[in-house]
């Protein structure tokens, strides 16, 4: 077991450089399988959620290499199964990638129920809509998910009863090679959509409207080989954004695309922050005292919800009291019992947490509760004076490349320590 120890109460000062969005490289990595031909994958995020997609698909036949730093060649033209059985689908919520992909190759997709971070319910209804609608007969049966499209989906029409990132690049990867026309309605826009959608076209699929309501795929034969650059990680840059105001520091957060970061700079100038905008990075500043607000959390281009806990940082130590309304899921909320053993004020009713700011936060030994409460509370340990512990790490290591390492690039005082889980040690330690 490890431990993050954080020495805080210093700003953050320096450049950070962001990695490849997770969440689009979770649904590319799975989609080179529909390509006849080798494809190579540049700015690939170096995270756990990464990790386990190519142990999926290397148990499935894949031969993939790292050329250079963040660069795969992946060459899936040797996978014959539509099958995956493998444990670590059902550790991660993106497995789910895999049932569009094989629908598309093979006709047919059995795939592990995913699993993910326990932010509420997480069903797949919207997924299996889409398929039904492109023919496809599904059965979910002890924990597995079987879908049958014959030969191939049919193109099909879908509105989705609400927006979903996954329904939507699930729908997009199933019907790519379908027969005919799918337009999909009420989709999502995320910037990890619009990325898995420029991939499919730059391999030669003919999809359209991908950042608007509306996606329009014409099913094509086949797709080639390319060579593609994941976009950076919106949520990473919204980390660091947020820990540079936390921290009153000054920061440049680089190699972002600020066109997906505008809600969240919007929001962070509001609290407080000084954010000056350039073409490929953004300068933060803390501008005074952090002040209140309201937040609500939307799709894109809402406000994330996956900043909700790293913005809470920064409402817990606003002065006055602030409002987040979460909109995507019902559990979001988890670790506001980890930042009420540092002092903050939060009363959490379902979707809505109210925050009355405190002066400052108190170091204390927290836990990650999942991925993105975990980089919230490292935010929380860099601000509060004193030794803050956080345990539960698997969860950050899912997102986050390398949080230890860039954080310390910008001065923070925080290492990554062992916990001796076996008693023997601990007793010869004490020695
Ligand atoms: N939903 C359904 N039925 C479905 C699918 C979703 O009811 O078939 C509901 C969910 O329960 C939720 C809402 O729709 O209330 C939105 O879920 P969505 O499908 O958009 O979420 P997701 O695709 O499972 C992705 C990200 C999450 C992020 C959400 C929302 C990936 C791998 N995960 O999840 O990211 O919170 O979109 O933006 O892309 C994270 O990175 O920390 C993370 C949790």
């Amino acid at each position: 077991m490890e431990k993050l120890v954080i020495r805080g109460g210093s700003p953050l000062k320096g450049k950070v450089t962001i990695s490849g969005a997770k969440n689009a490289a979770v649904a590319i990595l799975p989609a080179v399988i529909l390509a006849d031909a080798p494809c190579i994958l540049e700015n690939v995020p170096k995270i756990s959620d990464v990790s386990a997609i190519i142990e999926i698909m290397r148990s499935m036949g894949a031969l993939i290499i790292e050329t250079a730093p963040h660069t795969l060649r992946i060459d899936a033209t040797g996978i014959r199964t539509h099958e995956i059985l493998h444990e670590e689908a059902r550790r991660m919520r993106a497995s789910y990638y895999f049932l569009g992909v094989m629908l598309s190759k093979f006709g047919k997709a059995s795939v592990a129920l995913p699993g993910g971070c326990d932010l509420g319910a997480r069903p797949i209804d919207q997924h299996l809509k889409a398929f039904a609608a492109m023919g496809c007969r599904n059965v979910v049966d002890r924990g597995m998910v079987f879908c049958d499209a014959g030969e191939r989906p049919k193109g099909a029409h879908v509105f989705f009863d609400i927006v979903s990132v996954g329904a939507t690049i699930n729908a997009m990867l199933a019907a790519v090679k379908a027969d005919g026309l799918t337009v999909l309605e009420n989709v999502a826009k995320e910037p990890h959509v619009v990325d898995v959608a420029n991939f499919l076209n730059m391999m030669g699929a003919d999809i359209r409207g991908a950042g608007t309501d509306v996606i329009k795929i014409r099913g094509v034969r086949k797709l080639r080989g390319v060579d593609y650059s994941i976009v950076p990680d919106q949520i990473e840059a919204g980390t660091f954004i947020t820990a540079a105001v936390a921290t009153g520091g000054d920061v440049i957060v680089d190699n972002i695309i600020p066109k997906h970061l505008e809600t969240i700079i919007a929001r962070i100038r509001e609290v407080g922050g000084n954010v000056v905008v350039d073409e490929e990075s953004v300068h933060v500043r803390r501008r005074g005292p952090l002040c209140a607000t309201s937040v609500r959390t939307m799709p894109y281009p809402g406000f994330p919800t996956d900043m909700v806990p790293q913005f809470s940082i920064l409402l817990a130590m606003a002065e006055g009291t602030s409002v987040i309304h979460e909109g995507i899921w019902s559990n979001r909320f988890r670790y506001a019992d980890e930042l009420r053993r540092m002092g903050a004020e939060i009363t959490v009713d379902g979707k809505l947490a109210v925050f009355n700011g405190v002066e400052k936060l108190k170091a204390c030994p927290v836990v990650s509760t999942d991925l993105r409460a975990g980089a919230a509370m490292v935010i929380a340990g860099l601000s509060a004076d004193g030794i803050t512990e956080v345990g539960n790490l698997g969860h950050i290591d899912r997102g986050y490349e390398d949080l230890v390492g860039k954080m310390k690039g910008l001065g923070a005082d925080i290492e990554r320590v062992n916990i001796p889980d076996d008693p023997e040690d601990i007793f010869l330690k004490a020695e």
